[in-house]
């Protein structure tokens, strides 16, 4: 039996129109990454934060999945438990498609947390600072994303099926930030191949590259290991 860990990043939802952070014209082009995803720039600023995120959020839920996506929930419901699917992304794209049990190392942008008392829930389109939270009321709430400086989620899950790989895929991420980025690396130590799959080939240390668009390259790996369907 073949265990897969898949780790995707913005490149798989470039071809849903959503806009990738470190390529010509992205996101980190356009916005102080400083100002607009860290816990200072929150406190400095947060009706600048929550207007980036509210514009996220209107962009990501008007988007739809595209075939890659598309491709790994095809690949999730051959493999069941045997494949970890494991996202970058604050859409919900893997979920459109129909993939269960997606990891969200940074959070999602469908949902509001209370800086105060840890409650979640579902985000309204549009959050602003004087929103009370629905559990303790106090102002506190802010989108449930992992800002800079702060720790991934579900690390410890993601670090225990890393060991179990017999094979790591990373989908359109640039490999420029950690901890994911060094997810390659983890997993090769404990004997996984690796694989990487990316409009143009990242500087990663992979044993084999697809370079080409998630939305042809993506199904044709799906295809090479479960058949065309
Ligand atoms: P990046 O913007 O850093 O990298 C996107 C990658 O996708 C690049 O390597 C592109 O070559 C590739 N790419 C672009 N279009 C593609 C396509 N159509 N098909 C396949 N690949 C394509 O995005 P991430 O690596 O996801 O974190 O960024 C990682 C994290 O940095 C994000 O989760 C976010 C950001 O700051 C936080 O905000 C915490």
């Amino acid at each position: 039996m073949t265990r897969i860990v898949v780790l995707t990043g913005a490149g798989i939802s470039a071809e849903s129109g959503l806009g990738t952070f470190r390529d010509v014209g992205g996101l980190w082009s356009q916005y102080d990454l400083e100002e607009v995803a860290t816990p200072q720039g929150f406190a400095r600023n947060p009706r600048l934060v929550h207007d980036f995120y509210n514009a996220r959020r209107a962009n990501a839920r008007a988007a739809l999945p595209n075939a890659g996506h598309a491709a790994l929930a095809r690949l999730g419901a051959a493999m069941g438990d045997d494949l970890t699917l494991v996202t970058q992304n604050i859409d919900g794209l893997h979920e459109a498609a129909g993939s269960t049990g997606v990891i969200h190392m940074h959070g999602e942008i469908d949902i509001a947390l209370c800086g105060a008392c840890g409650a979640r829930w579902t985000a309204p389109d549009e959050m602003a600072p004087e929103d009370a939270c629905p559990d303790c009321a106090r102002p506190a709430t802010r989108p449930d994303i992992v800002w800079f400086g702060e720790m991934p989620y579900h690390m410890e899950e993601i670090g225990a099926r890393l060991a179990r790989a017999d094979l790591f895929v990373a989908i359109g991420t640039s490999g420029e930030v950690y901890p994911a980025a060094g997810f390659v690396d983890e997993a090769r130590r404990t004997g996984a191949r690796t694989l990487e799959i990316n409009l143009e080939p990242s500087r990663g240390r992979f044993d084999r590259v697809i370079a080409g668009p998630a939305t042809e390259a993506v199904p044709a790996w799906v295809a090479e290991v479960i058949g065309a369907g």
